[in-house]
């Protein structure tokens, strides 16, 4: 018999009808003969059915197995005080059907993953890990922190763009480019799409970006993926101040949106539940403090000594330092030589730009950005000193010849910020499919 065909989220507003729901077998308890609980799941949410007499004696229902997809007929119950299901409520099965059965016994796919299962395995079978409650809550969020980005920007009427992936030009050094044979020429996976970001202020204004970059990363680590998704915007007519406080505003924004969101808030609660929004101001801190405070609080070299000015700070000492701190670090100043060529120096200190990184607790630098050389001969004078040769750059010097600006931008990694808001362990866990060294399936 017909009943509306109604997604899990609706099971509660569709208290007291009969409907007909279609999903997953996300868990399986049989109760003696006559008695069966499913908690369906169809993506929208999870659902119990409880199926009972002669519905539990079929062959499906005797043989039933975890992932198999099934259709529900019943009517939707809040339960009884003292009972606990998803959302309180229930559906009581008067009919069902198997879609399509999955296997049991060796071949089937326990989607309950636990903490110490093989981490190969676990990627390899990556397509099924994300059926877990743990993969879908974090994908979930990840959507919810992407749209409210979005809504910052709309907010802020920057004008969203798509530049290219295919590039004959680097941004971040030759030693992360990935590259190609393009109709015989050579090419590049883009590493940052900033400088077609700066070539779109004279005709958009301020605008940002989400695509995906690729990185050569040789190292392994846990916050490297060598494509990666990334949020990128650019301003003109800035100074390097207005571009922190437009960072920190930007980020309070995206975590007040996401927690002012009930469904949202639920899943970070679940995914990490010490969370607090950091409180503001963030810390500022230039470079040359950093190298101080790495002194003073002994966080050395592999070699014993300590980071000395004008020495890149990596990974290791920079997370010693922040998770020691214990809040956002905008850590600004670097040295021109530590930083990509197109870095605006400090005209009062020419050693150092007007740049920055931000810095988050667990995770480390989530954002980089800087003011941009506006001067052409400078920028000229950069690509020599960066080896860089600056005929395929033609387009990007001309910003400087048509109508300069001061200007500056970044780029937010998208699952940088995820592993910090959501408290994982690595950004692998925080993109779809992960690509890293030795990684590039499924
Ligand atoms: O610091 P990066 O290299 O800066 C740029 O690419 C600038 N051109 C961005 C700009 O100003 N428009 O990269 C920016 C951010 C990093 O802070 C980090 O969060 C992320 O991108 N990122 C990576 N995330 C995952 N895996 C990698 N291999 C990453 N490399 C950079
Ligand atoms: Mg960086």
């Amino acid at each position: 018999p017909e009943a509306q065909q109604i997604k899990i989220r609706q099971a509660v507003a569709s208290r007291g009808k009969r409907v007909k729901v279609s999903g997953w077998v996300h868990r399986l308890r049989v109760q003696g003969k006559d008695m069966m609980f499913i908690i369906l799941r169809d993506g929208s949410g999870y659902l119990q059915c409880v199926l009972t007499g002669k519905l539990c004696h079929s062959l499906d229902a005797v043989t039933l197995t975890i992932e198999s997809t099934i259709t529900v007929w019943g009517v939707i119950n809040e339960l009884p005080e003292g009972k606990t299901a998803p959302d309180h409520h229930e559906l009581v099965a008067d009919y069902w059907e198997i879609v399509g059965k999955a296997p049991s016994g060796d071949d089937a796919f326990n989607n309950k993953v636990t903490p110490d299962a093989d981490p190969y395995y676990l990627l390899d079978n990556r397509h099924l890990v994300l059926r877990g409650e743990t993969a879908s809550a974090v994908l979930r969020a990840r959507a919810e922190v992407i749209k409210a980005f979005r809504a910052f920007y709309d907010e802020e009427h920057f004008t969203e763009v798509t530049p290219p992936c295919m590039v004959q030009t680097q941004v971040e050094g030759g030693s992360t480019l990935f590259a190609f044979n393009y109709y015989g020429e050579n090419a590049y996976l883009t590493q940052s799409s900033q400088l077609y970001l700066e070539t779109c202020l004279p005709s958009l204004g301020d605008v940002f970006c989400l695509a995906e970059s690729y990185r050569a990363e040789k190292s392994h680590t846990r916050r490297h993926l060598s494509e990666y998704s990334h949020l990128e915007a650019e301003m003109a007519f800035i100074k390097f101040d207005d571009l922190l406080d437009h960072l920190e505003n930007m980020m309070c924004f995206v975590i007040d949106r996401v927690l002012a969101d009930e469904e949202t808030s639920k899943l970070v609660k679940q995914l990490n539940p010490d969370f607090k929004k950091p409180a503001r101001p963030f810390l500022r801190m230039k470079y040359e403090d950093a190298i101080t405070y790495l002194k003073e609080n002994e966080i050395k070299k592999e070699d014993g000594s300590y980071y000395q000015f004008g020495e890149d700070i990596p990974e290791a000492p920079e997370r010693a330092m922040t998770d020691k701190i214990g809040r956002p670090i905008f850590l600004t100043h670097f040295p021109a030589e530590i930083k990509a060529f197109y870095m605006q120096k400090v005209p009062s200190d020419r050693r150092v730009t007007e740049s920055v990184d931000v810095l988050m607790p667990g995770v480390g630098e989530i954002v980089g950005g800087s003011m941009r050389m506006d001067n052409r001969e400078e920028l000229l004078e950069a690509y020599g000193t960066a080896g860089i040769d600056p005929a395929p750059y033609y387009w990007y010097t001309d910003q400087r010849k048509y109508g300069t600006t001061p200007h500056g931008g970044y780029g937010l990694g998208v699952e940088r910020f995820l592993a910090w808001l959501l408290n994982r362990y690595t950004v692998r866990d925080c993109s779809l499919y992960p690509r890293f060294t030795g990684r590039c399936t499924p």
